[in-house]
């Protein structure tokens, strides 16, 4: 767990999505690179399954770069704003943060449903013995990003939605107490 000794009772929203983005959503972004790169090898041409695995990565990768681009721009600044409390709480366009994060629970699963593809076709990142060299690298390199997914999807469905969620709705409480 890269993050997890940094994350206490105390920390703050804003400082656990800094956590996150600073960590896993920059982590994602590069392997997502990287692993596009490696998966041109002419060398793997002699890969089975290498059709079917090119294309469940691109889906991921296109889920990914949205599911970011939501995340950062759209939700992540709205509960970076519940730290401040009721005084300084900006408008939303999507109601209830319970709203955006089903939609990011959905998405989520959507993602770990092809990484199960992924681990399906590489045999759970193993490569054969005789396989050529780059497949080694690339099968390592999805097992990495598929550790990493794994624990960044954590942080956010148990930790950061599930705080964000208390918090919201003690700030409603307030603001109907008048
Ligand atoms: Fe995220
Ligand atoms: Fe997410």
């Amino acid at each position: 767990m890269k993050i997890a000794h940094k994350i206490t009772p105390q920390t703050n929203l804003g400082e656990l999505i800094d956590l996150i983005e600073e960590t896993h959503h920059t982590f994602t972004r590069s392997e997502l690179t990287r692993i596009s790169g490696l998966m041109e090898d002419p060398e793997l041409a002699s890969l089975s399954q290498l059709d079917a695995l090119r294309q469940c990565f691109h889906a991921l990768k296109a889920d990914l770069e949205s599911h970011l681009r939501k995340e950062e721009e759209i939700l992540f600044p709205y509960i970076a704003s519940l730290d401040s409390g009721l005084a300084n709480l900006p408008a939303s366009c999507f109601g209830s943060v319970a709203n955006p994060i089903r939609m990011m629970r959905i998405e989520h699963i959507t993602m770990i449903s092809l990484l199960e593809t992924l681990r399906e076709l590489t045999s759970q990142y193993t490569p054969l013995a005789d396989s050529v060299p780059p497949t080694f690298l690339l099968y390592a390199s999805l097992a990495g990003i598929d550790a990493d997914l794994v624990e960044h999807m954590y942080w956010e469905d148990h930790v950061l939605f599930p705080r964000a969620l208390q918090v919201e709705s003690r700030i409603t409480r307030e603001k109907d107490a008048g």
